[in-house]
């Protein structure tokens, strides 16, 4: 992953004026300074939000969001599209903390970091009650955190078992710094485990990443008891569930019956951005590279973007 930045054009179209204008409020000194690199002016995406309220525009995020992307099956993208949805939402000037809940560390791996270069994770916060600011590492974005994982997280679960208020620790441990974030997102493992129940009710909204198949559909019946479990036994309930589907083929006879087979059972929760099959998706994740790097016209950033717009409806910025 490379640091993002914006050309003195784009950046003005992102709040929607143009390159003279952007140019003629920072004379006035309206808006501040860009840095030049190389005698070009260059913008960051930290500074977006410091921008909206010098152009006396709302803020950038209403409320905080804390999110969990789950299914208990493998391989429907939470990684990838939560990876990439983390990262496209730093690069619109949200700050954001990106979770990987799982020990095989994938969300890590998939933002380029290697699993070697931190030595905590949140073992160290759950069972040894480090500090949670000292498992957050830097990115090459300053307003983009991440709390990563490597296999030193695997004993968790077993760990877990024999703690008061297991199921609560996730929670506690992040109310310190949350207010810090205008958005958490966490890559859960797929498994009905403590961890995950730490995760889910650490968050406020959950995501379902679902292939259009039938077997994605069976594992949503299950998916939706045990939230009702969770509700009754903790006494909690999201603000938001949203299904979506991923890696959607509308040439694949199965992805139309299985949007149909969603759309009937649960209309109420079916997101209705689809993020199509692209393999760039594949390609980028296994370089360790956000989509919107390494192929930002493609069918895969366009479709998080549209994702975006519907997660955030009221987004001061045009992108
Ligand atoms: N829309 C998509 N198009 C093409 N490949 C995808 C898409 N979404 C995910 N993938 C790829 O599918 C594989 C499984 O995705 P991953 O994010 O690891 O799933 P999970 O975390 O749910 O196990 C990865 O190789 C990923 O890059
Ligand atoms: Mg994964």
């Amino acid at each position: 992953m490379e640091t993002p930045v914006y050309s003195a054009k784009e950046f003005a179209s992102l709040f929607g004026i143009s390159k003279s204008t952007l140019l003629k409020l920072e004379t006035d000194g309206t808006l501040p300074q860009p840095r030049m690199d190389n005698g070009i002016r260059t913008y960051m995406s930290h500074d977006i939000q410091e921008y909206l309220k010098r152009l006396g525009k709302p803020p950038l995020v209403e409320m905080r969001r804390r999110q969990i992307f789950l299914n208990f099956k493998g391989g429907t993208g939470k990684t990838s599209i939560s990876a990439f949805y983390a990262f496209r939402l730093a690069e619109l000037g949200m700050n954001v903390l990106m979770i990987d809940l799982d020990p095989q560390g994938h969300l890590t791996q998939c933002l380029g970091i290697d699993h070697s270069s931190f030595d905590a994770t949140l073992y160290n916060v759950l069972i040894e009650r480090m500090d949670i600011r000292d498992v957050v590492i830097d990115t090459r974005m300053k307003n983009l955190k991440l709390i990563p994982a490597n296999l030193d997280l695997s004993p968790v679960e077993l760990s877990l078992t024999s703690m008061n208020a297991r199921e609560l620790r996730l929670r506690k441990s992040l109310a310190p710094i949350q207010d810090e974030y205008d958005v958490i997102v966490m890559d859960a493992s797929p498994s009905i485990g403590l961890l995950n129940l730490n995760g889910i009710l650490a968050s406020n909204e959950l995501f379902v990443p679902v292939l259009a198949d039938f077997l994605s559909y069976h594992g949503l019946k299950i998916l939706f008891e045990t939230l009702t479990t969770i509700e009754d036994d903790f006494d909690f309930l999201l603000d938001n569930i949203y299904i979506f589907l991923n890696h959607f083929n509308a040439s694949h006879n199965i992805c139309l019956r299985s949007k149909e087979a969603l759309e009937r059972h649960y209309s109420g929760y079916l997101m209705k951005t689809i993020i199509r099959q692209d393999t760039k998706i594949a390609e980028a994740a296994s370089m360790g590279m956000p989509i919107h790097q390494y192929a930002p016209t493609n069918r895969g950033a366009l479709d998080i973007n549209s994702f975006i717009r519907e997660i955030f409806p009221n987004l001061p910025i045009a992108f």
